[in-house]
């Protein structure tokens, strides 16, 4: 795999002078604005034809990923999309699969393949000042494809951004976002049991069942349509969904910060900020807070805890943040992009694409 991206180094190329931007280092993001006002069709026209060049490696990838004994259950969902999909994604998904000349299939598998397998550190921290941060790194094991389809939109409505996430030209969902003035949202995939076929088994059957949401589909949905934290909480703690997650949410008042641990119907675990007893961040890997890793991924928690106790709540800012996520194995291999975020300071919002 050639690691010698281009296309995003502009602010890089700027920072370093006439040096050329190394491929590790970090990469700021394209950013577009979506018009959430404007018919299901034509609202990802500008995304899908700047990326129309990288369908045949997302083809690739889904043919890779997606066990055959399967396919038929996805074509039975492609085929009546309307019933279990809920709009607006069913119609944004079928403009994608117009626009890039593909299966319906094809671009609803890829949408639930980075539903629920993103392995990722996530933390919200309160610093002195009783600012709320949020943090997040995702990793995923075939990172290049992701780190090429990897966008920041602003949902915006007359002008007006609504609602911001980093996220995939080609994915409808949100696993990263911010309502500004309002919270910060991020998914972490919980448990192991990605390309097992009994995972996909449950996907589908889940999806075929209706009445639940995609893990990220719900998470735009509260996006948009939350005002507020604590709404955002109860949605993301209470909907049904299809796998088991963690929603990890910052707010923007004092002591708002929760990892919500999550199975299909409700949650089983909410661990809150907690500034009386010092509980002044909460951070979430992969793992239930109270169980130990597995052993061949038990530093990525301990690192990052390490870390967050020697900065202290004095010492949180957007850099210290970063640079805590950016310690090995927080960040690793499989790290795709970073984020520094804060809802009550919009503009701090920062995502970089993160190469090996
Ligand atoms: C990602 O983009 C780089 C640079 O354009 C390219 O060399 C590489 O093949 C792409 N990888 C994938 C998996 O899309
Ligand atoms: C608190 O806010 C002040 C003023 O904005 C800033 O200078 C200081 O660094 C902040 N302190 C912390 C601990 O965030
Ligand atoms: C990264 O992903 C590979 C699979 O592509 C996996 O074997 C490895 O353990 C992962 N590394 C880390 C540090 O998570
Ligand atoms: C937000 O709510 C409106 C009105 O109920 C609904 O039409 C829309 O689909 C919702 N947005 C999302 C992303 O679910
Ligand atoms: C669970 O989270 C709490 C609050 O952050 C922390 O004090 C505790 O150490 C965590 N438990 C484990 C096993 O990490």
């Amino acid at each position: 795999m050639s690691l010698t991206s281009i296309i995003l180094c502009m602010t890089i190329a700027l920072i370093v002078g006439t040096t050329l931007a190394k491929p590790s280092d970090p990469q700021p993001v394209r950013t577009y604005n979506v018009d959430i006002d404007a018919p299901a069709e034509v609202r990802w026209s500008q995304v899908l034809a700047d990326y129309q060049y990288m369908v045949p490696n997302i083809l690739q990838d889904v043919r890779t990923l997606i066990p055959v004994d399967y396919i038929p259950l996805v074509e039975k969902i492609a085929d009546d999309i309307e019933t279990y999909i809920s709009q607006p994604f069913a119609g944004e998904l079928k403009a994608i699969a117009k626009a890039w000349d593909i299966d319906l299939g094809e671009i609803v598998l890829l949408n639930i393949i980075y539903d629920v397998t993103a392995f990722c550190t996530s933390i919200v921290a309160q610093d002195g000042n009783g600012t709320i941060w949020h943090v997040r790194n995702l990793d995923y094991y075939y990172g290049d494809l992701l780190r090429n389809l990897t966008i920041m939109v602003n949902f915006q409505r007359q002008g007006k951004t609504v609602y911001t996430a980093t996220t995939y030209a080609g994915y409808v969902g949100i696993v990263s976002g911010q309502r500004p003035n309002a919270f910060t949202v991020t998914v972490n995939q919980r448990g192991h049991h990605v390309h097992v076929g009994y995972w996909w088994q449950n996907i589908l059957i889940a999806i075929v069942d209706k009445n639940s949401h995609f893990v990220s589909f719900l998470v735009r949905q509260v996006l948009e349509n939350s005002t507020t934290y604590n709404d955002a909480v109860d949605q993301l703690s209470t909907q049904i969904i299809h796998a088991p997650v963690y929603y990890i949410v910052g707010g923007i008042n004092p002591g708002e910060g929760v990892v919500i641990t999550r199975n299909r119907f409700a949650w089983v675990d909410k661990l809150y900020l907690n500034l009386p007893y010092r509980v002044w961040y909460v951070l979430e890997t992969n793992y239930d807070n109270w169980s130990n890793p597995p052993p061949y991924d038990n530093q990525r928690r301990a690192v990052a805890k390490a870390s967050m106790n020697k900065l202290g709540s004095d010492g949180v800012n957007k850099d210290s943040l970063y640079q805590v996520v950016s310690t090995k194995p927080v960040m690793n291999m499989n790290t795709t992009y970073t984020i520094v975020f804060s809802a009550s300071q919009p503009e701090v919002y920062t995502s970089w694409i993160r190469w090996p």
